[in-house]
């Protein structure tokens, strides 16, 4: 994470100092470097330049408005699972041709405001939806374009709830019956198959399984070739990982120099473009969380570090087991090491933030919860009628508020009591 860095121990995001930063916007606050986002754009503008790509940041991961913007800017196209996220798409500046529409779930509505606006294609995931589209499209007097997202059977090792791309996920469509599924694809009026895709799971840190789930697509493609289907795109989905604890996953050339090494091997595959999806590794290490010690609790067994952030504003620690770094924001050698847990205030077991940890920390200190750029502030709640929090954005020597604190009186605006008796 070289945007965030430290000068006579104290925490930088870019050039600005991240105790001021807390001091100015309060605590807790989602703190993210423009920098961070546009390096992780560009790793994989580079791992392809040179061969046609689409490169589609997974909106999921960080779908602050600021953000899809500085990707927008970029020349982003953006994988999202629901119309919301193509709202924001589209109000960030993004260019709806370069869209791909995931998800399981895709209502009607969903998909005919993807038609009016003109997306890049349906990564369809069930017969049912396909023909869905069909009717949609029919009634528009449109033509969608399609891919199908099949589901290779491959185990991606990595945690069970964000893996995807086994027979047992709901997700896709079993490779087995891809091409019939194509079949019925050719022959609707309304349809256009454009590729096929596939997202095997997410924080995946070895090529292996990407590479296994390729080389099973490959066969796919030459089962519709010879049905007389020519796809013209192979979106092979997102899940490279980060580094949350000393992991050392693939950068994006490692793993796409591969990928492009087994398109290039084959002339019957050579005219294929590269679609990815990535959402983690553009965005997890471009973010972190600062939160505010309010107080330490010991106990003869235990000690708790009580923090302001908790479950809520970061989810990842309390569902997946998940690990960040947390680190005091000024380091202070003179502290002793408290060997903790750092909790939030809610009331669940569940509720913390780093278990087992050595900080040198005490009361009203600062800590950065580091990685936190993707799947944070995107899976928080108001759980225990918490206020959703600011996200701030850095960009070299300036700080942007690009979300504000929410307050109590909107936590509760859309919501009304019965009428009297
Ligand atoms: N494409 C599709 C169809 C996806 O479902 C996902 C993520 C991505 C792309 C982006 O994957 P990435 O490059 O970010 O790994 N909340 C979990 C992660 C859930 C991922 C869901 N799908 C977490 O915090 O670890």
């Amino acid at each position: 994470m070289e945007w965030f860095s430290r000068s006579n121990g104290e925490l930088f995001a870019e050039q600005v100092s991240v105790a001021n930063i807390a001091e100015q916007f309060g605590t807790p606050t989602y703190i993210y470097s423009r920098a961070g986002f546009e390096a992780g754009y560009k790793a994989y503008e580079e791992a392809l330049s040179g061969h046609p790509h689409l490169i589609c940041y997974a909106v999921k991961a960080n779908s602050n408005l600021a953000v899809l913007n500085v990707l927008a800017k970029l020349g982003a196209g953006f994988d999202l699972v629901s119309v919301g996220e193509l709202e924001r798409v589209l109000a960030a500046g993004g260019d709806p041709a370069k869209v791909v529409f995931s998800g399981v779930g895709k209502q009607r509505h969903e998909i005919r405001r993807a038609l009016e606006v003109g997306i890049h294609c349906f990564n369809v995931e069930s017969e049912v939806e396909l023909e869905r589209i069909q009717e949609e499209a029919a009634a528009m007097n449109k033509v969608a374009s399609i891919s199908m997202r099949v589901n290779p059977d491959v185990d991606a090792q990595t945690h069970p709830y964000i893996s995807t791309g086994l027979k047992d996920n709901k997700f896709g469509i079993d490779i087995s019956r891809a091409p019939e599924v194509y079949q019925r694809a050719a022959e609707l009026p309304n349809i256009d198959i454009v590729g096929v895709d596939c997202h095997i799971g997410s924080q995946l840190t070895t090529k292996e399984p990407f590479i296994d789930a390729l080389d099973r697509l490959l066969i796919l493609v030459d089962q519709l070739a010879e049905r007389g289907i020519k796809l013209k795109h192979l979106d092979i989905g997102g899940g490279l990982g980060i580094s949350y604890d000393g992991e050392v996953p693939p950068t994006p050339t490692e793993y796409l120099s591969e990928v492009r090494g087994h398109l290039m091997a084959q002339e019957k595959y050579q005219h294929l473009a590269i679609v990815v999806e990535p959402g983690r590794s553009i965005a997890g290490n471009a973010g972190l969380l600062a939160t505010e010690v309010e107080l330490i609790k010991k106990s003869d067994h235990k000690n708790f570090v009580v923090v302001d952030a908790a479950m809520n504003d970061l989810l990842r620690p309390s569902i997946y087991s998940a690990y960040h770094g947390i680190e005091p924001v000024q380091q202070d050698d003179s502290k002793e090491s408290l060997f903790c847990d750092v909790v939030g205030p809610i009331c669940e077991t569940g509720d913390f933030l780093g278990k087992d940890r050595d900080i040198k920390v005490a009361e009203g200190d600062l800590l950065a919860v580091m990685s936190s750029g993707a799947y944070g502030f995107g899976m928080s709640s108001n759980y225990n009628s918490r206020n959703r929090i600011a996200e701030v954005m850095v960009d070299g020597d300036k700080v942007h508020q690009v979300r504000r604190r929410e307050t109590i009186q909107e936590q509760f605006a859309t919501e009304s009591l019965l009428p009297e008796e």
